[in-house]
């Protein structure tokens, strides 16, 4: 069996400019987003540890269960572009308050990222602000397999 590897430690907080371009990749992806049931146009953006930003948006289905969600999109591309660890995730929806991200991609993000830094932003004027750990504490992960 492969020696597992230790969890890299995550920065604090990410470089404003970077932020900012997280937060545009976010709302670009938005509005890329095909969600034509619940109208609900979701934009993510990560931050994997070689400094590149991953977008992905919403993606529904007319067989609903199958939708899925702009942040697992954007992790599972970040993954597929070669990426194994995201500092930080950006989730933008064009609201009026910010929206936290599902349970799903807590769980998603937590394989990648075990503390990444969660920012929401909408159209509002008040972004949220998190670390994994405060959404999804005692997190299942490999340690458990
Ligand atoms: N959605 C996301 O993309 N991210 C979340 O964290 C919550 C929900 C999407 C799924 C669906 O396309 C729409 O928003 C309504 O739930």
């Amino acid at each position: 069996m492969a020696a597992r590897q230790p969890r890299a430690a995550v920065p604090r907080e990410i470089p404003p400019a970077m932020l900012a371009a997280m937060k545009q990749g976010a709302i670009e992806a938005a509005h890329r987003a095909y969600a034509p049931y619940s109208r609900f146009a979701v934009g993510a953006a990560v931050l994997s540890d070689d400094g590149r930003i991953h977008t992905g948006a919403n993606v529904e289905n007319a067989s609903f269960g199958l939708s899925i969600c702009a942040e697992r999109n954007a992790i599972f591309r970040a993954v597929a572009d070669g990426a194994r660890r995201i500092e930080a995730m950006v989730v933008y929806t064009p609201t009026a308050d910010a929206t936290p991200p599902c349970g799903a991609c807590r769980q998603v993000l937590a394989e990648f990222g075990a503390d990444a830094l969660i920012v929401c932003c909408s159209d509002g004027a008040a972004d949220r602000r998190y670390h994994l750990a405060e959404l999804l504490p005692e997190a299942f992960g490999p340690q458990h397999l």
